[in-house]
């Protein structure tokens, strides 16, 4: 277990600041870049590095990450989304700003509805989630799983980044503290561990391509249809 001072944060929204609708957070703009190192190679070893496709990621937050994504992967389209209006009205912005055409219009989705996954068209090559499953109730993990086992494309990925135990190890004492704070402002919620999520994943048809240990502390799961 290390110690690291730049342990995530966890309410984006919270902390986001900017003009008009476009927010921005500070947590977002720091991890853009090695999750795009790695979804980059996640893709190319998939065999989706310049397959067109369609990618839907969840609990978009600001759109800081799905205007990036779509200039920097052109050959998909990207179909942002949250469950959260201020967060829609956020991401349509930064649409905007991006001046893309490979972005959809960010579309409401709620994991915890039921029949979430008929809003949207599938197959998509990708299904993509930050820093959402220990900021929400383990039911939200069950959900973005079978999700994306609808949704998938038969090579498709799902590709989860965010805060983990990682096969019972807190990884850090920051990520220990972390999980502490995060269940006083909700006990359901918390850090889950990457063997009970691949276990999760297992039941739902989802086989764990790999685990990925990402800078300040957090992990990147990859997921791909069992069989
Ligand atoms: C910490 S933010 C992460 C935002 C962005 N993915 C990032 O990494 O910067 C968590 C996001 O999850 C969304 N969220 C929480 N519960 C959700 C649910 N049940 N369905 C869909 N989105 C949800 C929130 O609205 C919020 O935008």
């Amino acid at each position: 277990m290390t110690k690291s001072d730049d342990s995530p944060k966890p309410f984006i929204l919270r902390e986001a600041a900017g003009d008009g609708a476009r927010l921005k957070a500070p947590s977002a703009e720091r991890n853009l870049a090695p999750i795009t190192e790695t979804l980059t190679r996640a893709l190319a070893d998939a065999g989706l590095a310049d397959t067109p496709m369609r990618a839907l990621e969840i609990a978009s937050g600001t759109g800081q990450h799905v205007a990036a994504f779509a200039k920097t992967f052109p050959h998909i389209h990207w179909q942002p989304s949250d469950g959260d209006a201020q967060a829609l009205s956020s991401i349509a912005a930064w649409r905007d700003h991006a001046g893309v055409g490979n972005i959809g219009e960010p579309v409401h989705l709620d994991l915890l509805a039921p029949d979430w996954t008929q809003a949207i068209e599938a197959p998509v090559g990708l299904v993509l989630a930050s820093n959402l499953l220990h900021i929400s109730p383990w039911e939200v993990t069950q959900s973005f799983l079978a999700g994306a086992k609808t949704l998938l494309a038969a090579d498709g990925i799902a590709f989860v980044y965010g805060c983990f135990k990682r096969g019972g190890d807190w990884v850090s004492d920051s990520n220990r503290a972390f999980d502490e704070s995060l269940k006083s402002r909700d006990p359901r919620w918390g850090l889950r561990d990457t063997v009970d999520v691949a276990a999760e994943a297992a039941r739902q048809g989802l086989a764990v391509r790999e685990v990925v240990a990402m800078p300040a502390n957090n992990t990147v799961m990859v997921f791909a249809r069992q069989g």
